[in-house]
């Protein structure tokens, strides 16, 4: 006797019986279902008065048999384990609709999340005898660029029962071709995959919408900072959070259809999920579920250059994965490890969690080691008195461009997030001839996971002694209010807010001319575009006249009023910075002083 599978309560033992007969069908290869094979489902629907159907293998063999209700049925758990990449799960069902009704939304979501061979729909007269036949396949994106908007599914029929059926094997074998095919070429085109974003946030909340695509927009670069391809991006306004699942059931179902249309391996939440919500979310989807802290540590793994730093990144994937590695949880491995499991590597982060503390408390003895020598370092450089500068700021704000113009450094400045992931000093001879070392640190971002701010703090003992912050923002970024929050705030848990701040607009190349005007009523910051030196010179003046008046401070000569990281600035409103190509046409651009202290641009 072979299970039957689903709702067989109160069924008479005549149903069981038709059931059961079912499993002794057998179907060749090339047909999707044979006259008897239909026969004993309606035959079994008949006296059930449900839907019955049958997982069918490639084999010919009838795998499964399962009941439902009379408009529903439940498909067994037939293993998650996703199929070879362009290879369907060799099983086909072939079921009975009671009321004629065409395929319903779970036939194709099974069609498509399981990637079944096909799914099939007998409808039944009123007399429960079969009318006619529906199916559905999996096909493959067939424009250049995405599916645009096309279903992951061919629909045929209704076809009059006993109508010539296709040749099933032919079929399937060429669209296996043709996946396969497609996921050759996507490999080239995205090597570390293609994912969908996901934000989801609770609709009363004001300009929910707007905040929405502006946090996408930063995931969006977080996700091409770590090498994967964004295929679609998707926002669902709530009232709260779901507690399991964050989206709604049927939402999910959408994103992970949306996922297998589009060919993505992963989902990217925006938001931090807790391990049980990232296994409920992975009990729903063969996709690799990752969130905004994992990308963020991934991104760190791939960049970290130091010993240092490799190690401090380590150590927050470790921290971030151990309460993952407690759960028991099949889909484990696809919520560890990262992009392409990277840093610690999903073998060695299945090692359990003794081992994974042991290796916790090794890398923090380890990272001691490293603190005492950069201590070290530190303590022989300010024993030199040579003033420090440090670039900080959001992330992507131009710090590294900024320190490369100014020093010719030739540091890493990408268009992408956390370019910089340790500390670079490069030496500086500032206008009126003293030597100053400028530092480039990693760029700030909100909700910066807790076990990584830890590392990331590391990285800042260099600018704990700086003499002076220039707080680089990104005046081009329609969000730059809050990244200077942000970085307020961040500045301040590093014990940073005490050292004298010059805030440094960059980018202002991007704006229109009357917000550069409105800029630079700011007295007491400057505008500069990093990427061109002539746009920097008063920086570098009122760099020398900051240091100067902290020198004239140390040596108890009396001072404006105003607290030492406020230092006015002499600088008259209204100093313009002109773009390279203004400056082309007109005469070139210097900076001089003029007669009351101030600095112009020409
Ligand atoms: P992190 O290392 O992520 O903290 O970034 P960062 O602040 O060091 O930024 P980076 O210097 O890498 O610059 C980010 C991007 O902005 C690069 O593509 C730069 O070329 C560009 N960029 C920097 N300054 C300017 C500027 O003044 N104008 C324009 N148009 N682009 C700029």
């Amino acid at each position: 006797m072979r299970e039957v599978y689903g709702n067989t309560a109160g069924l008479a033992p005549r149903a069981l019986k038709a059931l059961e007969r079912i499993y002794r069908r057998r179907v060749p290869s090339d047909r999707i279902a044979t006259p008897e094979l239909v026969r004993s489902l309606a035959e079994a629907s008949r006296e059930a008065g449900r839907q019955v159907g049958a997982l069918v293998h490639r084999s010919g063999q009838v795998d499964y048999v399962m009941v439902g209700t009379a408009t529903g049925l439940m498909l067994p758990d037939i293993g998650r384990l996703r199929a070879a990449q362009g290879r369907f799960r060799a099983l086909r069902l072939v079921h009975t609709h009671l009321f004629g009704e065409p395929l319903t939304k779970d036939d194709l979501v099974d069609l498509t999340r399981l990637r079944l061979d096909l799914v099939s729909a007998i409808l039944l007269t009123q007399e429960g005898e079969p009318r006619s036949m529906i199916w559905a396949y999996n096909v493959p994106e067939r424009g250049t660029n995405g599916n645009d908007g096309e279903k992951p599914y061919e629909i045929v029929g209704p076809v009059a029962y006993g109508h010539p059926q296709p040749n099933f094997g032919e079929l399937i074998r060429s669209l296996e071709e043709e996946f396969a095919r497609l996921a050759r070429t996507r490999k080239v085109e995205a090597k570390d995959g293609r994912a969908i974003l996901v934000h989801v946030d609770e609709k009363q909340k004001s300009g929910a919408m707007r905040r929405a695509q502006s946090r996408l927009h930063e995931l969006e670069s977080l996700a091409k900072t770590a090498g994967v391809a964004v295929v679609d991006r998707v926002i669902q306004l709530r009232d709260r959070p779901d507690p399991k699942l964050v989206l709604g059931r049927g939402k999910l179902e959408q994103v992970v259809m949306r996922a297998i249309e589009l060919d993505a391996q992963t989902l990217i939440f925006d938001c931090d999920l807790t391990p049980a919500q990232a296994s409920g979310i992975a009990a729903h989807t063969d996709l690799k579920v990752i969130d905004r802290s994992q990308l963020i540590l991934d991104i760190f793994a791939q960049r970290a250059q130091t010993r240092d730093g490799k190690l401090q990144v380590e150590l927050a994937q470790l921290k971030y994965t151990l309460p993952r590695l407690g759960a028991r949880d099949d889909a484990l491995s696809r919520l560890t490890g990262g992009i392409g499991g990277r840093g610690p590597g999903e073998t060695k982060l299945e090692i359990g969690r003794r081992r994974a503390r042991d290796r916790v408390d090794r890398l923090e003895k380890e990272l001691k080691t490293l603190e005492r020598q950069r201590a070290e370092r530190r303590r022989r450089r300010t024993a030199s008195g040579v003033p420090v500068i440090a670039t900080v700021g959001y992330t992507n704000a131009g710090k590294s461009t900024l320190l490369n113009t100014l020093t010719d450094a030739g540091v890493l400045a990408e268009d992408r997030l956390f370019a910089t992931l340790d500390t670079r000093a490069r030496r500086l001879e500032l206008p009126n001839g003293t030597p100053c070392i400028l530092t480039d640190t990693v760029g700030f971002i909100r909700q910066m996971p807790a076990d990584l701010f830890a590392a990331f703090r590391a990285t800042f003992e260099e600018a704990s002694d700086a003499n002076l912050l220039l707080e680089m923002v990104d005046a081009s970024d329609p969000e730059h209010d809050e990244h200077i929050r942000t970085t307020e705030e961040l500045l301040k848990k590093l014990e940073l807010s005490h050292i004298p701040r010059l805030r440094v607009y960059n980018k202002v190349d991007r704006l229109a001319p009357d917000q550069r005007t409105a800029l630079s009523n700011e007295t007491e910051a400057v505008s500069v575009c990093a990427l061109d030196s002539v746009s920097t010179r008063v920086l570098l003046e009122r760099m020398v006249e900051m240091l100067e008046q902290q020198t004239q401070s140390q040596r108890g000569e009396r001072l404006p009023s105003s607290p030492v990281h406020t230092v006015r600035a002499s600088r008259a409103p209204g100093t313009i910075w002109q773009s390279p190509l203004e400056n082309l046409e007109g005469s070139p651009a210097r900076s001089e002083r003029d007669n009351s202290g101030s600095y112009r641009t020409r």
